[in-house]
């Protein structure tokens, strides 16, 4: 026998050994769950055991998923969200930062709210809770938004004022309303800063002026989103099956992030209000997709939701492209973390530091193709295994092409607000075809625009997408035809048109 050939034997030995001791995936028994109270993600890579997710021997229900773009992030939360709501009848809030959820959550039967196309939030409204409470909470968002925190005076103008208007609409500051009706809204509060302002009486007028500067950022016309009366029922969200919550109209980080802290703070209420159910598996799914700066400050109420969601049944998805960018408190705090493809190594390096897997897995994760990942779950019991396992990928339920065209940046104010107008124009890939075929526009150009389609998530300005028909020498007639296809009526045509010159 040549020494090679021992060498062989031997270092197969050796590996079924290290093997044995050490197996590279949880035992099947922590991996395959009831099927009627789990989740099924995928198989294991090594020895392809089917995985169904529950949290009943995790630590908490809560997820981060993390990857590069495109790694399949947002593709992982909608099959868990389906998912879980055909399993458990779990509701889910998306709060859709870039607004690529929308045309899958209307595909889905979901409700689509979506914020500046004619949606208001009131972020006075009550939803159950008592005024002092809430004005602490806008208190608490405008801290984290604004420089407010570093003017004490200002702050407590501001403050007073919030509870001013409260107490001016009739209600106790102490008090649990009995009707959500009739809060009062920021205008209300920057007309008393203004009326304070206005009497002359006050001792530092600048700081008076300072504070309503500020405040009306958000009251402005036109930029008033949350300033103005509810168009939903917040409080109802956690219970209405499938919502998303579109950010991605509103004009920058501040006014998303405003919106998402609400919602967040509401969602928490809700959630200690509502109490312990004890049905099987989760009642409510938040998830946050890219929210970076609301799962980052450590006075965010995504931490509160970590903290104290298992008991309510009520789980926190955060999804992210830098794992450094979501709170540490959440991080480290989830039941199970989703790695998809991760590039950068200083993000592999803060993964393998605070999951500490093996060099193996980091290898393994650097050559993910789209929908492979890696799994790590924090169990209730000290277990005798390494927690970090692989998926071969990722099953999905198969992808929804649906497009969304948008006609809501040619829409005047007022007309936005008309719940009457349609804004977006939903269409699957297939009948999107047939309408451009239809209008007799060729297929090089049909696939031109798909393409371009595809880049953008499957979201167009409709401007955009009459730009590529003309770049592409389409004439006017036939592009008239199309729109009239998709239902859009001759008036708005021309303003198309009109607005691109
Ligand atoms: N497991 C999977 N099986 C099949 N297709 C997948 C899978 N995961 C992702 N995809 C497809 O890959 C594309 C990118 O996925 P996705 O949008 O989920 O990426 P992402 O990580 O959310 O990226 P971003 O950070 O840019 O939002 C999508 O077209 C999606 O349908
Ligand atoms: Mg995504």
């Amino acid at each position: 026998m040549s020494l090679v050939r021992i060498q062989n034997i031997m270092g197969s030995e050796l590996s079924k050994r290290v093997f044995l001791s050490r197996p590279p995936e949880p035992p099947h028994e922590y991996l395959l769950n009831d099927p009627t109270d789990s989740i099924f993600i995928g198989t294991t890579k090594v020895f392809g055991v089917p995985f169904t997710w529950t949290f009943a021997t995790l630590t908490n229900p809560h997820l981060a998923v993390v990857g590069i773009t495109g790694a399949g992030k947002s593709f992982f939360v909608k099959t868990f969200l389906l998912r879980a709501s055909y399993i458990w009848n779990t509701n889910a809030i998306i709060i859709d930062w870039a607004g690529e959820y929308k045309g899958w959550v209307k595909q889905s039967g979901g409700t689509v709210i979506s914020l500046s196309k004619g949606d208001y939030i009131n972020i006075m409204d009550l939803s159950g809770m008592k005024p002092i409470d809430r004005s602490k909470q806008i208190m608490n968002s405008l801290d984290i938004l604004t420089d407010i925190g570093d003017y004490p005076e200002q702050r407590r103008l501001t403050a007073e004022a919030i509870e001013q208007a409260y107490v001016n609409s009739g209600f106790a500051l102490s008090q649990i309303p009995e009707s959500n009706a009739d809060a009062p809204t920021l205008k209300e509060v920057t007309t008393l800063l203004e009326e304070k302002l206005q009497e002359g009486s006050y001792e530092y007028p600048a700081e008076l002026e300072n504070a309503l500067y500020r405040l009306r950022q958000f009251t402005r016309e036109g930029e008033d989103y949350f300033a103005k009366k509810s168009t939903i029922d917040i409080g109802k969200l956690a219970s209405s099956g499938l919502v998303s919550l579109d950010l991605s109209s509103l004009p920058d980080e501040r006014f998303r992030a405003l919106a998402a802290m609400f919602i967040l703070q509401t969602l928490k209420e809700k959630m200690r209000s509502t109490g312990w159910s004890g049905t099987k598996g989760l009642r409510a799914i938040v998830v946050l997709d890219e929210a970076w700066k609301v799962a980052s400050d450590d006075r965010s109420d995504a931490i509160t939701i970590v903290r104290e969601g298992r008991k309510y049944q009520f789980g926190l998805i955060v999804a992210s492209q830098n794992p450094t960018d979501v709170n540490e408190a959440i991080f480290s705090n989830v039941g199970t973390t989703v790695m998809l493809r991760i590039r950068f190594e200083k993000f592999m390096n803060y993964l393998q530091g605070s999951l500490n897997f093996s060099n193996f897995i980091r290898t393994e994760i650097g050559k993910f193709g789209v929908g492979q990942a890696a799994f790590d779950m924090s169990f209730h019991s000290a277990v005798q295994f390494p927690d970090v396992f692989l998926l071969e990928r990722i099953v999905g339920e198969e992808p929804l092409d649906v497009y969304t065209i948008s006609i809501a940046e040619i829409l005047t104010p007022g007309e936005l607000d008309d719940q009457s107008i349609q804004k977006e124009y939903y269409l699957e890939r297939i009948d999107l075809n047939s309408k451009l075929i239809e209008s007799g526009i060729n297929p090089e150009v049909i696939a031109a625009i798909f393409k371009e389609l595809d880049k953008k998530e499957r979201i167009a300005d409709i401007r955009d997408l009459v730009r590529i028909m003309i770049g592409r020498g389409i004439n006017r007639d036939v592009i008239v035809g199309f729109l009239r296809g998709i239902k859009i009526v001759d008036a708005l045509i021309t303003r198309i048109f009109s607005y691109i010159g």
